[in-house]
């Protein structure tokens, strides 16, 4: 494999002795040969705040479960974190991307969950090392990032999955199936503040996921964007109420908060004679059905006190987060288009930018202090 033994030195702070193998770029080893059926693919874990975290966990969990998939190690330039995290769930830690693919040139994909400013980065250096990537939402910062992480999957021939986490949520998934014409959808994801991720505002931070379920469920471009947001305890929007109107007539509101005093996740949604409420917490759907003519459905004559039918179809609970690199370890393995693939991230980050221009514009409008300016 070309690879040549140099000396040995301390793996950040795991205490571990590596040796350092000296990779010769372009070098790496060709995936068709190591991917084979039973072959565990060698993940790292790039950022190891909160949600890296979890991403190791479950990769370590995936493992215990059979996958085969084995966590090689994590990178965090906060060593202290990165160690414990490492000594948590087995696996080496790593101040940078580069020492850890110099030791460990084994690793064949990644999860990218950095703040969101270093995806473009991060995303890159293992990329074209040959890494295939998971890289969290938002996806970039700006569109130009997000066409530059595109292109360098491209280039690379990388596997490159967006981190939209709610599309492998089985009461999302359970409600795919029992779309037929929605026209008017009503969105509140709210959480209790904590000081993380204010890198970006609430738009791109949390309202992002519910953006990527309504346009993959609408399935039409947007026509307008109407929208409000206020940073209450940030310098960035915390709060913020959009509408936006779909070519297909279709309207959606959205409410994303993350200074609120509950945690709610919901999303509700009318089409014809019918109602659907998804708990994306609970994984619950219930579904409420009137007849075409407002009877029951498939009864006769209309009424005047329709009855309605209720239905909770079966969800299988499972942690969206198991769902999703399950999938994305599929996808490496196979070498197939990913469920969320960047091009679906950098469309649900245009909308999510298009809506934090419209807040700007209507802070500048009413003289709202502190949003009038500033980038996402
Ligand atoms: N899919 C979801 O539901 C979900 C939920 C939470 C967060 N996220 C996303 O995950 C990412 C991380 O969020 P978080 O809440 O875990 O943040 P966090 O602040 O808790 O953790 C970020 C970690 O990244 C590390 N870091 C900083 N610069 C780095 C670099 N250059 N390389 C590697 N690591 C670096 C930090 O030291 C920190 O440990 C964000 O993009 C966020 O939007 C997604």
């Amino acid at each position: 494999m070309g690879r040549r033994r140099s000396a040995a030195i301390p793996d950040a702070l795991s205490g571990f002795y590596v040796y350092n193998f000296v990779v010769p770029a372009g070098n790496r080893p060709v995936e068709s040969s190591l991917l084979e059926a039973d072959n565990p693919i060698s993940v790292a874990v790039v950022g190891v705040g909160v949600f890296g975290r979890n991403h190791a966990r479950v990769y370590q969990e995936l493992e215990q479960q059979g996958e085969p998939v084995r966590l090689v190690g994590v990178v965090d330039p906060n060593l202290e974190r990165a160690d414990a995290v490492a000594r948590e769930f087995g696996c080496r830690a790593f101040g940078s991307v580069a020492q850890m693919l110099t030791t460990h040139s084994e690793v064949r994909a990644a999860s990218v969950a950095a703040p969101t400013v270093h995806h473009l980065e991060m995303a890159r250096a293992l990329m074209e090392e040959g890494v295939d990537v998971l890289i969290e939402k938002p996806l970039a910062v700006s569109l130009a990032e997000a066409d530059e992480l595109i292109q360098l999957a491209a280039a690379h021939k990388r596997i490159a999955q967006a981190g939209h986490l709610e599309r492998f949520n089985p009461a999302v998934r359970a409600t795919i199936p029992l779309l037929t014409q929605p026209m008017f959808f009503e969105v509140h994801r709210l959480s209790v503040f904590t000081p993380r991720s204010l890198d970006v505002d609430v738009v791109l931070d949390l309202m992002i996921h519910d953006l990527d379920i309504v346009l993959s469920f609408a399935n039409s471009p947007v026509k307008e964007v109407r929208a409000v947001g206020l940073p209450i305890l940030s310098g960035k929007v915390d709060i913020a109420n959009v509408r936006l109107e779909f070519e297909s007539g279709c309207v959606a509101n959205f409410t994303a908060s993350r200074v609120s005093t509950e945690r709610v996740r919901k999303l509700r949604f009318f089409q014809p004679h019918q109602y659907v409420s998804v708990d994306y917490g609970r994984q619950e759907v219930l579904v409420f059905t009137v007849g075409a003519d407002g009877s029951m459905p498939g009864a006769g004559a209309p009424t005047i006190n329709p009855q309605i039918k209720v239905a909770k179809p079966p969800v299988t609970s499972e942690e969206p987060l198991h769902a999703e690199l399950r999938s994305f370890l599929h996808a490496v393995r196979d070498r197939s288009a990913p469920v969320v693939p960047l091009e679906d991230g950098r469309r649900a980050l245009a909308l999510a930018l298009d809506i934090v221009a419209a807040i700007r514009e209507h802070g500048k409008k009413v003289g709202l202090a502190g949003i009038a300016k500033g980038k996402s």
